[in-house]
Formats: C-alpha cells, structure tokens, sequence
C-alpha cells in the first residue's frame, strides 16, 4: 500500500530534513511515527499525502509510482487519503457541517443528501461537534477546528488516514474519541499514519512505531517504549 524507497528531503539545497527515509506499510497497518519538534514528522506526512515530492528516492502508494503516475491516476489516489495536516486549513467562511459536507462533494458526491448526511452526521456526533454544525469555521476554537479537520477527512472513508499530531489541541475525552474513530477506521481496514508527541496515546494503543530522528526513520516493533 505504502513504499518509500531511500527517500531524502531537503528545502532550499539546506540540510536533510529527511534522509533515506524507507517505509513499507501493508493495507490495515496502524503506524505512529514519533520523534521530537524538527524531527522531520509533518514533512515525511506531507509526502505521503502527496502535497510533497521527495527530493531524492520514490515513493509509490496503492501500487503506484509517484513519480510517473498520471494526473487522473494521482487525482483518484488524493481521493482515496484523508489528510489532517498540522496546520488544519479549513475554509474560513464555510459552517463546520458545509466544511465537511465539501469534502465529499470533491470526492465525488453531487448532492449531500440521505446517506452522505447521515454519514456527515454520525461523525460530527462522534467528534462532540454537533452543536457546532452551523458555526462559521473561523469561529472555532483550535481543538474544534481540529476535529473539524478529523470530520473533514474520515467522512470520506478513506483508505489511508495520515494525522499530523491530530489529538495536539484535545482534552482527554476528545483525544480518546478521536482514537476511537480512527481504530474503528483502521479494523474497516483503512491503513493509518498518526504523527503524535503524546505518550500516553502510544502506550495505550500499543502499535508499531516509526521513530524520526533528524530525519533519520528508524523502528520499534510491537513493543513501543516511547
Ligand atoms: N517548507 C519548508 N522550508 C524550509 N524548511 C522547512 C520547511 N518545512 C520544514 N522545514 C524544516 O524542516 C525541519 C523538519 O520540519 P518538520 O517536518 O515540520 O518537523 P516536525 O513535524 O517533526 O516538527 C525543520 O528544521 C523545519 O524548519
Ligand atoms: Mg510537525
């Protein structure tokens, strides 16, 4: 599902931000990839999620090779990812429930009716984001607009769910929804990648780890001791 091969990463001819970074991850696989601030976490994640090529190296997703994949074969690969990047990006002047609902009109849904409803709904109810359905986007508080962004990418069942520090501005009870729903995504059998700093969430939900360190991937099998 997931193949990255001797992928190296570097802004401006400046240093590695990752180096030869390699990663194989099989449909349903459950990876965190941890590592301190700089580590290289949010770059490796926009790479797979596709809003980054790598500098060296390749990288193929779902038995395709970024590098020479065709625009209508990239574009149905984007569909197939629900991204949650770091810096969330919703749009501003949209409702929560609009802001949701435009995720699946770009994944191909013409009308948000009936079951595109329900499903919009059900995932805000398990998100504690039904009373703000209607507010505008930029009126909510960090850690809503986050769950936002969790709405935004899983009504979309996708098959890769790739969460840059999804649960970083969550309370206990919204981080431990949250991984609630992504476990529950993970045994329909979505494959996840979770960048996360929270050593709690690892050491309860005990899955392989992909450990960065200056941009260097190495890893804990089973046993994480993050
Ligand atoms: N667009 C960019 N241009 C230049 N440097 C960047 C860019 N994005 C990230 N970096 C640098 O790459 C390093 C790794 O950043 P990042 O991938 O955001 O790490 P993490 O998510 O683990 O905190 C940092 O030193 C950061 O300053
Ligand atoms: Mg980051």
């Amino acid at each position: 599902m997931i193949h990255l091969s001797s992928v190296t990463k570097w802004y401006h001819n400046q240093v590695r931000v990752l180096d030869q970074v390699n990663l194989d991850l099989k449909k349903g696989e459950f990876i965190y990839v941890i590592g301190g601030s700089g580590a290289g976490k949010t770059s490796l994640l926009r790479i797979l999620a596709t809003e980054e090529a790598p500098s060296q190296g390749s990288i193929s997703l779902f038995g395709y090779n970024l590098a020479t994949v065709s625009p209508s074969t990239l574009r149905a690969i984007r569909q197939s990812v629900g991204y949650v990047p770091q810096n969330v990006r919703l749009i501003p002047d949209l409702s929560v429930f609009d802001n949701v609902a435009l995720s699946l009109s770009l994944a191909g849904h013409r009308s948000i009716r009936g079951e595109a409803k329900t499903r919009i709904e059900e995932v805000l109810g398990r998100l504690h984001l039904v009373q703000k359905r209607d507010k505008l986007a930029n009126t909510l508080s960090g850690g809503e607009a986050q769950r936002v962004a969790i709405a935004r990418a899983l009504v979309r069942q996708p098959q890769l769910i790739i969460g840059d520090e999804p649960t970083g501005a969550q309370d206990k009870e919204n981080t431990w929804s949250m991984m609630d729903l992504l476990m529950k995504n993970n045994i329909n059998g979505a494959t996840c990648v979770i960048a996360t700093h929270d050593r709690e969430i690892v050491r309860r939900v005990r899955k392989r780890c992909a450990v960065l360190t200056a941009g260097r991937l190495g890893f804990e099998e089973a046993m994480c001791t993050y």
